[in-house]
């Protein structure tokens, strides 16, 4: 993993490497059988510094065999404060997308990347900050044990962050958008395409909607690939 600026630095004792104490390392072994169980330890997740601002742990949410996974970046203002995966502006296009695409949200297990809010104070407003990849890291084990138990056998990245933690690599979107990806390792197949929040910064009304069509397109190609989520 590369670092990058606002990784914590290693400390080197005598030739050893350790994370400093701040970052409490979870036994990657423990095993969880439930997502109860998941969803309870990550509620007093320190596994990186987001926690100590953010309101609480945004946990997802769905049914426990899903068959299909969406995976978003990190919860924003809203989802911090309700402690729901996409229920403010982003999540109302989402939600306005699914159903123009015959998807019911109900049947589908939704997601973040990064489980905590990162965010600059801007007065009395909190500003969205990008997880940067020392974070995205350190929550995939969240996200790895939610596909391991979920077992959907779709799971689709909404954005470039989500795609991040979903490859295990940097992707372009566009390269891959709308294509079902085989994800031998995920025992599932995968699906890329943009956040739902991108449509909100599209520079004008056309574009806007157009890349909101383009959105209901992929939302109507995932229906199809898993007829099990139309509503
Ligand atoms: N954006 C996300 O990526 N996830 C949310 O839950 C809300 C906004």
């Amino acid at each position: 993993m590369r670092r990058s600026a606002d990784m914590p630095s290693r400390h080197i004792h005598h030739g050893r490497t350790s994370e400093p104490d701040l970052f409490r390392q979870e036994p990657v072994e423990r095993h969880f059988s439930s997502l109860k169980q998941v969803r309870e330890a990550a509620e007093t997740c320190e596994r990186c510094p987001l926690y100590r601002n953010a309101t609480q742990t945004v946990f997802g949410e769905g049914p426990a065999h899903a068959p299909v996974m969406f995976i978003g970046e990190q919860p924003g203002d809203q989802e911090d404060l309700q402690g729901k995966p996409f229920v403010g502006p982003a999540g109302k296009i989402f939600d306005r997308a699914l159903e123009e695409a015959g998807v019911d949200r109900k049947l589908v297990y939704v997601t973040n990347a990064v489980k905590h809010f990162k965010f600059e104070p801007r007065g009395r407003r909190r500003l969205h900050k990008k997880p940067n990849a020392y974070e995205i890291e350190r929550c995939s084990w969240w996200l790895d044990t939610e596909l391991r138990l979920v077992k959907p056998r779709l799971a689709v990245a909404l954005g470039a962050t989500a795609a991040r933690a979903l490859l295990g690599k940097v992707t372009t979107i566009s390269r891959i958008r709308g294509d079902f990806l085989k994800l031998p390792e995920r025992e599932a197949d995968g699906f890329v395409t943009v956040h739902p929040s991108s449509l909100l910064r599209a520079p004008d009304e056309a574009s806007r909607e157009r890349e909101y069509a383009r959105f209901v397109a992929d939302m109507k190609a995932i229906g199809r690939h898993i007829p099990d989520v139309r509503a």
